[in-house]
């Protein structure tokens, strides 16, 4: 397409009407410039294809398709290839079926672990959900379809998510709520965004220019195109001058005509407008390329890829005795209406219509089953569960295996949990089998974090989240060992609600959500905090074990501007085959603003086979060891000692190297009057002249008060009082101030 002449061939309203979709999934044609419609669709564990009505709550059918495991599950695996594979099966999905635009994946932060969405999220760590979105969005891209990420911006709780406001401080949410979008957008260069439903810091995100064009464009060098969530636009013209370019669903006048008239009235230019068409152009141009393909939908094909990928990606939380893996053969009894039918997936727009779905007793041939509880209630219902308990019992059972979780109607898009229980009967179930049978194993189906009140009672738990279609058949691959567990935690297990970061703030009230709690998110907090927990962020077992060996670094003092590499040895100390991640945590020196005790800032998957090592590479460079400076309005590593961890977990670090880092410049502070005297005594030139003058007033109070020499409290009294006070103590006269205050400004 010749671009700028179709730009200028097109008239004013059919611009306008261009930038809205001509019903629920397609983009406008305009075919007498021989511009074509093209179709997107959910996204972002499968296809969610409406062929017919479309709707955006995943009400009606979509065409049969595969459903692959949550965005929980699939950072779990800590895997980018493996998230890269996964996204080319997806990408190759969409190029069969005529899609230029898959929607997802999102990225939004786990704040709480109640967001009703968080299935659909990766992490509460940015960096890891920059990496894997990362990854599966040149996964999807690589197939010439494109991938549209979301929901841009601090779209992390359910409750009044079309109207709430995220509020936060600058530096919250570009060190915790945007890093995710930036890496992508950087890494991956998405073809979509889509612009969440909330405000943002009281602006709608349709509609907020620092968002979208400041930051998203200019600070990020985005190129791609802008979507509306479905049905969040608010102002139509408003958004377009803020950035935003397609309007989602369309089939309504509303839109256009708001950009007509805006344009008339002279608060909307058409450049504006121009800049809209031309990035949508453009999105139409590189995917409409890629219709009619030689692409083939396969789904058998596609189901093992999601078997692999939930295998891949399923968490060991606890194993003692060695309970796991079961020994083929073995005399299990598997319990709990999952083993029939697994919950597998999310409610909302991202539910796919699984053409098959495995469940783990079909796998299992000959074991015996019991329901035990039903998922549409949660009061205990005693056959059900006598019946349960009897067969984990029996004589002959070896070990019992339930399979438990969160129903569907726990967690969904659209409302947010308000408790970590699991339903009453199924925590009853646990406790009565485990009551009879020491070898009980839970096998967890839910997509987020949960309470375990049982969990010292049983030897082992495996957390499968909503893993997809292939969710039986990984589950029993997994208990048998025909699989090693090799995921890890992406989100930390709280131990109760009330211990969890934003416990008193979300999800807000009166339409405010205040993120009180800053930067210190997930692990962040409770490492910070030194809180006890169920099981840590990076947490995940294995049936074999790895020593860490040999951490070292490139260089130990670091410049500015240049990077450091950090090697470890990684070795299966164990009897069967294995795979670790190993994670490095990068620890702060103590400084000016308050930073969590440890961040993730890098990980790397590795397969071994008994007695074998392997070594493993981190590039470290400025942002690793970066917190966003407020006054700076950027990025700022402060010169200092950082501690290099490297682990298994955030809690299980097992080596720590130490790296000295010269900043090119120290922070800027401007002094003023209104200085403290601790304030001016942080600047060399400043401390010399105010030192002096200090220790005579502290030694003239102690005289007064008859303290001892060595009793400092004088001084640390003074040190809070502002530096204009000395003039009126006649300290200082005011020129003298003056002179001081202009030295250490220009030192
Ligand atoms: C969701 C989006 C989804 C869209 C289209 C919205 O309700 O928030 O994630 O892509 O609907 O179904």
């Amino acid at each position: 397409m010749d671009i700028e002449k179709i730009l200028q061939q097109m008239t004013l309203e059919e611009k306008a009407d261009f930038c809205s979709g001509s019903d629920f999934w397609h983009t406008q044609p305009v075919e007498r410039l021989g511009v074509p419609a093209v179709m997107m669709s959910d996204g972002p564990s499968g296809l969610r294809k409406q062929d017919k009505q479309g709707d955006h709550l995943g009400i009606n059918k979509s065409i049969p398709a595969v459903c692959f495991p949550s965005s929980a599950a699939v950072a779990s695996s800590f895997d980018t290839a493996l998230a890269e594979k996964l996204g080319k099966t997806l990408g190759n999905e969409c190029r069969a079926e005529n899609l230029a635009l898959l929607l997802g994946p999102g990225l939004n932060i786990k704040r709480s672990p109640l967001c009703g969405r968080n299935f659909e999220y990766f992490s509460e760590d940015p960096y890891l959900s920059g990496e894997m979105g990362a990854a599966l969005v040149n996964g999807i891209q690589s197939n010439g379809v494109g991938s549209c990420i979301k929901h841009f911006a601090a779209n992390d709780q359910e409750t009044d998510r079309m109207a709430s406001d995220s509020v936060m401080d600058e530096r919250t949410l570009h060190e915790v709520y945007l890093p995710a979008f930036e890496t992508v957008v950087k890494k991956a260069k998405p073809l979509g965004v889509m612009a969440a439903y909330n405000k943002l810091n009281g602006t709608h995100c349709s509609e907020n220019k620092e968002l979208l064009t400041d930051i998203l464009r200019n600070r990020w060098g985005y190129e791609g195109m802008v979507v509306t969530d479905w049905g969040a636009v608010k102002d139509r013209a408003k958004g377009i001058a803020a950035g935003q370019d397609l309007e989602m669903p369309g089939g309504s006048d509303r839109g256009t005509n708001s950009i007509l008239s805006a344009i008339h009235a002279g608060t909307l230019s058409e450049e504006d407008l121009n800049a809209a068409v031309r990035n949508l152009l453009r999105f139409v141009d590189s995917t409409s390329r890629t219709e009619n393909t030689s692409a083939v939908f396969d789904r058998d094909a596609d189901y093992r890829m999601a078997v692999s990928v939930a295998e891949n990606s399923a968490v060991l939380l606890k194993n003692e005795k060695g309970v796991l893996p079961l020994a083929k053969g073995c005399k299990a009894v598997f319990l709990g209406e999952f083993a029939e039918h697994p919950r597998y997936q999310g409610g909302g727009s991202s539910h796919v219509n699984s053409a098959k779905v495995s469940c783990a007793l079909e796998h299992a041939p000959g074991v015996a089953y019991a329901q035990g509880y039903r998922t549409d209630e949660d009061t205990v219902d005693p056959a059900l569960e006598q019946a349960a308990v009897a067969a984990a019992a029996d004589a002959d059972a070896e070990v019992a295996v339930i399979f438990a979780g969160l129903p569907e109607r726990y967690e969904s898009e659209g409302y947010d949990r308000t408790t970590l229980a699991m339903p009453e009967n199924q925590n009853h179930l646990i406790a009565a089998v485990a009551a009879v049978q020491p070898n009980t194993v839970v096998v967890l189906h839910n997509g987020s974090a949960i309470e375990m009140p049982w969990v010292n009672d049983v030897p082992a738990v495996l957390e499968l989240y909503l893993a997809g279609d292939g969710a039986g058949e990984a589950a029993v691959d997994l208990l048998y060992g025909t699989v090693n567990p090799s995921g890890k935690l992406a989100e930390t297990f709280p131990r109760k609600l009330s211990d969890t970061p934003a416990y008193l703030s979300f999800p807000g009230e009166r339409e405010t959500s205040v993120y009180s709690e800053g930067v210190f998110v997930g692990y962040r907090y409770y490492d910070t905090k030194e809180a006890d927990v169920l099981f840590p962020f990076g947490h995940g077992l294995s049936y074999t074990t790895f020593a860490y060996s040999d951490l070292q670094l490139s260089r130990s003092t670091v410049h500015e501007g240049e990077d450091v590499q950090v090697t470890v040895t990684v070795k299966n100390t164990g009897a069967v085959v294995g795979k670790e991640t190993v994670q490095l945590y990068v620890t702060p020196p103590k400084g000016e603003r308050h930073r969590p005790v440890r961040e993730l800032k890098g990980f790397a998957k590795v397969s071994l086979q008994p007695g074998e090592s392997k070594e493993v590479q981190f590039t470290l460079d400025k942002r690793s060891l970066a917190y966003y400076e407020p006054e700076l309005h950027d990025f700022y590593a402060e010169s200092g000692t950082y501690q290099i961890c490297v682990g298994a977990s955030s809690r299980d670090l097992r080596l720590t190297g130490l790296l000295e880092w010269q900043a090119a410049q120290p922070l800027p502070v401007h002094f003023t009057a209104a200085s403290t005297l601790k304030q001016i005594m942080t600047h060399p030139v400043g401390a010399a002249i105010i030192g002096p003058i200090l220790q005579r007033m502290a030694a003239a109070a102690g005289d007064a008060t008859g303290k001892k020499d060595d009793d400092d409290s004088s001084l640390s009294m003074m040190m809070g009082i502002q530096i204009v006070t000395l003039v009126d103590f006649h300290v200082l006269t005011e020129k003298q101030l003056n002179d001081i205050l202009n030295q250490i400004n220009q030192a």
